[in-house]
């Protein structure tokens, strides 16, 4: 038996094994040494993001799901006791912020806080510059320190983000600026997909947010973009419901053209030169076998094959004399990696610098692409294939307006206005669930515009007052608000 040392395994072996660690492993072994730092901020294992839940000691990475339970009003209660001790005690500023020691009645909740607070700025400032654009699922629910600030950075770190959940939050309107800002520049610019503004936000939970009014609504309908004609929104949908039906694969890494496993449907992409290129060296493929519902994987291949280049030319020979660092490393430092201007490459790349490969920021016929898939869409990112042919959900230039599930439960500020909002631009067409509970300004009028721009609603996913005579009356659901103790509901007391 010969052992092997840990380094010696292939890093989609060592990337694997480092999936099945929480998130507090995984920032300790980003301490070992730089490869292993590498492996750890590596994009796929940081898909989906629970800092609340992280600070109590659950290491939770799991995907949201369905299923997940709300809290009874007794731990909602005890959460906001603990949002007001740290308040009270953090307005004092007598007091020094390390010395908790004198206030013994709430310095349990005090600390609980601190501690939220302290891994949710860790967060923005160290891990999500640099796994921003791999994240999916952002959840900071019951959070007592999530403030407007943060969601907004989060928003901008994050560009691909698909599910956000801040239930019961303190939030504002301003928490969703870095929204209408973006989308007026798109405006100005056509380039909304450099700049990323949560255009493919699917999930949005905003229950209890009591401090959200219209302009949330008006910002997020602009942000969720306009949709194209219908001859173009029909073939999409159809797109979607075909993708729906073909189940989700899980990662599955090989090195070499191994057969295929029997039964499975994988999309394999192969890393290949551009014909062209002037490197006559024969091309040994490296097949990683992708999740078709993550194309992030592909980034995270193509950037391993990159990283596996500098050691082992044989596998990937797109390099050209020079230095062998790669774009990717230099922005890291720069902590913006997927931001990079095209000038900025370029400038980089005269200077001796391998391309990374990554869809954001690589130009040029070095650029690695895919060997299978459907044919790029016009004005996809530039030699990289692989990001629009993967999936339809994730194409760059796709106007789709996703969003599936829009919970305002409580914010009682909404009116009529944030309706209309929503209806506009092509309304929204995915919409499944939709929960107007406690909304005490929205009217009939309201409620028909908006669903009457929402054909996917489900009657059963469809809450709103019961005091109004609103569409789908009879099979629609009623207020969820009504035995809620901390939720606004024109019937509460009763
Ligand atoms: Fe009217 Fe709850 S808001 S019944």
């Amino acid at each position: 038996w010969d052992p092997t040392h840990i380094s010696q395994l292939p890093t989609e072996t060592l990337l694997r094994l480092l999936g099945y660690l929480g998130p507090a492993d995984l920032c300790r072994c980003s301490q070992v040494c730089s490869r292993w730092a590498q492996l750890a901020w590596t994009g796929s294992l940081w898909r989906h993001l629970y800092p609340v839940r992280w600070a109590t000691g659950d290491d939770h990475l799991a995907p949201p799901g369905e299923g997940d339970q709300e809290p009874n009003e007794d731990w909602v209660k005890n959460r906001q006791h603990e949002g007001r001790a740290y308040q009270y005690w953090d307005e004092d500023a007598d007091v020094d912020e390390s010395d908790v020691s004198g206030l013994v009645e709430n310095s349990w909740a005090i600390s609980a806080v601190q501690r939220e607070k302290k891994l949710l700025k860790g967060m923005i400032q160290n891990l999500l510059p640099a796994v921003g654009s791999s994240v999916r699922s952002v959840v900071l629910a019951y959070s007592s320190t999530a403030s407007s600030k943060m969601v907004r950075q989060i928003l901008a770190l994050c560009p691909n983000i698909t599910h956000l959940d801040l239930t019961q939050t303190h939030i504002t309107d301003s928490a969703f600026d870095c929204m209408m800002s973006l989308s007026d520049l798109v405006v100005r610019l056509s380039s909304w997909s450099s700049l990323g503004a949560s255009r493919f936000l699917e999930h949005l939970d905003l229950s209890g947010c009591e401090k959200i009014s219209d302009q949330t609504l008006k910002k997020l309908s602009v942000a969720l973009g306009h949709l194209p004609p219908s001859t173009h929104l029909d073939r999409l949908l159809e797109r979607r419901a075909r993708l729906l039906r073909s189940p989700p694969l899980p990662i599955a890494l090989l090195d070499d053209c191994s057969p295929w496993p029997a039964g499975r449907q994988h999309r394999a992409v192969v890393f290949k030169r551009r014909p062209g290129g002037g490197d006559p060296a024969p091309v040994v493929p490296r097949v990683w076998l992708l999740d078709p519902w993550e194309p992030a994987d592909i980034e995270d291949a193509v950037e391993w094959s990159r990283r596996r280049a500098d050691s082992d030319r044989s596998s990937f020979t797109t390099l050209e004399g020079g230095s062998s660092s790669c774009c990717c490393r230099r922005s890291r430092r720069r902590a913006h990696r997927t931001t990079l201007s095209t000038s900025f490459l370029r400038r980089y790349g005269t200077a001796g610098d391998v391309p990374c490969g990554h869809s954001s920021c690589c130009l040029g016929d070095a650029t690695p692409r895919t060997k299978t898939g459907a044919p790029c869409e016009p004005g996809g990112a530039a030699g990289f294939q692989s990001s629009c042919s993967l999936g339809g959900r994730w194409s760059r230039d796709a106007h789709t307006r996703p969003l599936r599930f829009l919970s305002l439960s409580g914010c009682y500020q909404v009116t009529d206005t944030g309706l209309r909002a929503l209806s506009q631009r092509g309304g929204l067409p995915s919409l499944e669930h939709l929960n107007l509970s406690g909304c005490l300004l929205v009217t009939e009028a309201g409620l028909q515009e908006l669903v009457s721009a929402c054909p996917a609603l489900n009657d059963q996913h469809f809450y709103y007052c019961d005091n109004i005579d609103g569409p789908h009356a009879d099979t629609a659901s009623g207020c969820q608000n009504l035995q809620c103790g901390f939720r606004a509901c024109c019937r509460s007391g009763e």
